[in-house]
């Protein structure tokens, strides 16, 4: 993708990975609108953020998916690039059917909302010339954390999904790429809190993806090399060594 002249949706842009993006992206010419469920941090964003702005949406609703797809493309028609960052992620106890609630609104929060978005966004964006689809998985996609099952197994589907979206698109203007994060120290799920070296600072990875956009702007799946451990386990024979090592580690 191109990284200056765009304008760019980023749902899932109210902390973490997706605000660190966007001010990254704003700061580099580009118009960016974050979209959460988090109002008042919407505003807040927009007032300490010249060159941003706030969208309320829950992509676990679908009219809210389909309202902030009216007010976007009215308020900033020339949009050309929408990335799929909103998402959650919390332990489960396969033990018992206790699961089952966070497994369903894992799945309705990044599978479902995922594809709803892209469901919502996808012909509009084949009108502009230069746009891209960017989805973000998971090096646990590749090799999954014991504590997260239903989250590994929903950043896997879009990952699967994201492939088949670049394969139909392939002949419109539309170019798909797949962010895949390692662990990052946000409070996705308190990553931030633990001091042990395993996640990787904000800043240190949002530095490596923006040099992947600029420098290697033909990679389809932008990943920083810590994740290329999590990411290759399977292709370098120590898929199960991984996975282990992993579950001991949480
Ligand atoms: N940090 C990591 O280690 C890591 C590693 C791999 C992948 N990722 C992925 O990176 C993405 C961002 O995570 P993060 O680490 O930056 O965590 P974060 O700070 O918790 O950010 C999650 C974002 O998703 C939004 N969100 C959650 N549910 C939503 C909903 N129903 N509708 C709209 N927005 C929703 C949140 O906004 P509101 O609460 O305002 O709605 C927030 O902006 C996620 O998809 C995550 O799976 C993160």
């Amino acid at each position: 993708m191109k990284t200056t002249g765009n304008t760019i949706l980023i749902t899932g842009g109210t902390s973490g990975l997706g605000l660190g993006l966007a001010q990254r992206f704003a700061a580099a010419d580009n118009k960016v609108i974050v979209a959460g469920r988090r109002a008042e941090l919407l505003r807040d964003i927009e007032a300490s953020n010249p060159g941003i702005t706030g969208l309320e949406l829950d992509v676990a609703d679908p009219t809210s998916i389909a309202e902030a797809f009216t007010k976007v493309t009215a308020s900033d028609p020339e949009l050309n690039v929408v990335i799929t960052m909103a998402g959650i992620m919390q332990p489960e106890d396969l033990h018992s059917a206790g699961f089952l609630e966070t497994a369903e609104k894992t799945i309705t929060t990044n599978l479902l909302g995922t594809i709803r978005t892209i469901a919502a966004f996808t012909e509009f964006l084949q009108t502009k010339p230069d746009a891209t689809i960017m989805t973000v998985t998971s090096g646990l996609a590749y090799t999954p954390l014991a504590l997260t099952p239903t989250y590994n197994a929903t950043k896997a589907a879009v990952a699967s999904f994201t492939d088949i979206l670049r394969l139909q698109l392939a002949d419109t203007s539309v170019e798909v790429l797949e962010l895949v994060p390692p662990a990052v120290a946000t409070t996705l799920l308190g990553q931030d809190q633990d001091d042990s070296g395993r996640a990787m600072p904000v800043d240190e990875f949002l530095d490596e993806v923006m040099s992947i956009l600029t420098e290697r702007p033909d990679e389809k799946q932008v990943m920083v090399e810590r994740v290329k451990p999590l990411r290759y386990s399977e292709a370098n024979g120590n898929y199960d060594q991984v996975m282990q090592t992993l579950a001991g580690s949480h």
